[in-house]
């Protein structure tokens, strides 16, 4: 296997809150590799999200209780880098978009000024040729008359307009790793495919490590080259998406195959799956999925699994694995 650009091994995450500690994330391993598309799945409050903030490191510093580690990007720790160090990696090396482009543009300026002054600041450059750069970032993301468009006011593009928009200022500083969050999650189903698209496209020209996240396995289905499935804020199984799709060793990965969502279907919560979302309640002891699992046997409540080999490069954590 390439070396891994992202490594994040043994990695908890947990929130102070007024009923107590809520541990989001608890990680065993996962890693990034180079140049690929990794699709980063689970239901709504198993931890994806958290996870990449700890890398980003953007979590609230005084809620957030980092554990273990660590999070190694090209060979370095994250968890051991200090905020100016970060604010050099974050946007330039590692880049993130979100699920909803409006919130991270301000309605009251024009689309062309964050993003001019983001690359003039980044790649330390004047505002002109930043302008020249911005231009050329738009094209990159297919988006007709850029000029047109770095006049504009966020709420003057539609939403697809504006997710290219967030993927072009993202791409601008060429990072390594990009985490794309949801990125397609708010728009409807035709400008979801055309995103989904060009982000494949985009793969070839750009050569960064893409970490997809989505609760839709059924989005990330035709451009990740590896799926890693969150649960209860642990990657409990992780392989070629191919086999991900076709032979689900662990059984909640199965159950999320069943509720992919049919083309024209839109449906917000996974039906076959019942439970607490947001706050996925775990065992005390056993695996965490025990008790909503139908493989479940009495092993299950007392060891918790361990991430174990299936196939060549497929890992899943359960001890009845199909
Ligand atoms: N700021 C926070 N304070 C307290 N709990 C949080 C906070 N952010 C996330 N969580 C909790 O962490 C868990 C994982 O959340 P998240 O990563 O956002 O899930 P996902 O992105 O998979 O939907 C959830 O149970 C959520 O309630
Ligand atoms: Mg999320």
């Amino acid at each position: 296997m390439p070396e891994a650009i992202l490594e994040i091994r043994d990695l908890k995450v947990s929130f102070r809150t007024f009923s107590g500690r809520v541990q989001a994330v608890d990680i065993q391993s996962l890693a990034v590799l180079p140049q690929e598309i990794l699709g980063l799945v689970g239901e709504t409050g198993s931890g994806k999200s958290v996870t990449a903030s700890t890398v980003l490191r953007l979590l609230p510093e005084r809620k957030a209780i980092v554990e273990g580690g660590p999070v190694l990007f090209k060979g370095q720790d994250l968890l051991a880098k200090t905020e100016a160090e970060m604010r050099k990696i974050r946007g330039r090396e590692i880049a993130m978009i979100f699920q909803d482009p409006m919130s991270s543009l301000n309605p009251v300026f024009t689309v062309g000024e964050p993003l001019t002054r983001i690359i003039a600041i980044h790649q330390g450059v004047s505002l002109k040729e930043a302008r020249e750069r911005a231009l050329a970032a738009l094209g990159r993301v297919r988006l007709p008359n850029p000029d047109k468009i770095l006049g504009s006011y966020p709420h003057e593009l539609s939403g697809g307009m504006r997710q290219r928009v967030m993927i072009g200022m993202a791409l601008s500083s060429n990072p390594d790793l990009l985490f794309a969050d949801e990125p397609t999650t708010a728009l409807d189903v035709t400008i979801q495919a055309q995103i989904l698209r060009l982000i494949d496209d985009l793969r070839h020209e750009i050569k960064a490590s893409i970490v997809f996240i989505t609760h839709n396995l059924g989005v990330i289905a035709k451009v990740s080259d590896r799926v890693a499935v969150m649960y209860a804020g642990n990657v409990i199984e992780v392989g070629p998406t191919r086999d991900i799709f076709h032979r689900p060793a662990h059984p909640y990965t199965g159950l999320l195959l069943k509720a992919i969502p049919r083309l024209g279907e839109t449906r917000d919560k996974l039906p076959v799956i019942e439970g607490a979302v947001p706050v996925i309640r775990r065992p005390e002891t056993g695996c965490y999925f025990h008790p909503r699992c139908p493989r479940r046997d009495d092993a299950c409540r007392e060891a918790r699994p361990v991430l174990a080999p299936i196939g060549p490069g497929h890992y899943a954590a359960c001890g009845k694995p199909a």
